[in-house]
């Protein structure tokens, strides 16, 4: 299971980078607004700062929603960096748009779905990745996990090659919970991903350790 850190936040992206499990970097208008990012040059500089400090697939959002605004913005967007992939939401221009991205050999995530169904079309039109919000779905009342494995299950039978990136990630537990359930990617917060580490028996174990280290000197 790949590894994606859900932030446009420079300083976070670079930490987890630091980690050396970092698989690439998700960002969606909210992320970039909350980084002050305004206007178009400031929206490109950010996503090429993005792609120098991370190797791997870095998914940038369009913000039109008619077909030929997402394709144009998208154009632009992959022209930045090869490892861009162009986020576009599941609405029906949107998914005419990831068919025109397939078939012009441009990478595309398919964001904002909850349910297989949209799942299902997302694939069809070749996307790279669909981005199902299991947080958003439990807030909702609803199970994000079961989604993410009905999701696994459907594009194994039908042998989809759409990756599945599990988005909307709000624990470690989600993390955990994603793997188990067949996500072929997690894209995360990096609080949650730090939550990985922790245990309290790792703590109490090594502070005994290092108090005996102390009689070894
Ligand atoms: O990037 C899309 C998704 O991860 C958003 O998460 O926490 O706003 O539901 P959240």
């Amino acid at each position: 299971m790949k590894f994606f850190i859900d932030t446009a936040n420079l300083a976070q992206i670079k930490e987890a980078n630091d980690l050396g499990i970092l698989d690439g970097v998700t960002t969606n208008p909210s992320l970039m607004a909350k980084e002050g990012i305004k206007g178009e040059a400031a929206i490109m500089q950010h996503y090429e700062t993005i792609c120098e400090l991370v190797d791997g697939d870095i998914s940038a959002e369009v913000l039109g929603t008619s077909f030929e605004g997402i394709i144009e913005e998208g154009k632009k967007l992959a022209a930045i960096h090869p490892n861009i992939v162009v986020k576009v939401p599941m609405i029906k221009d949107g998914i005419k748009a990831i068919k025109w991205f397939t078939d012009n050999g441009i990478k595309t995530n398919c964001t904002l779905v909850f349910s297989a169904g949209q799942a299902i079309l997302a694939a069809k039109a070749g996307a790279s990745y669909v981005s199902p919000f299991i947080g958003r779905i439990d807030d909702s009342g609803w199970d994000g996990m079961q989604l993410i494995a009905q999701i696994a299950s459907i594009y194994q039978i039908q042998g989809f090659k759409t990756e599945i990136l599990a988005a909307s990630i709000r624990n470690a537990n989600h993390i955990i919970a994603c793997a188990e359930a067949g996500a072929d990617v997690i894209t995360s917060p990096l609080e949650s991903i730090l939550g990985l580490l922790k245990h309290p028996l790792t703590d109490i174990g090594l502070a005994k350790f290092l108090e005996d280290a102390k009689k070894m000197g």
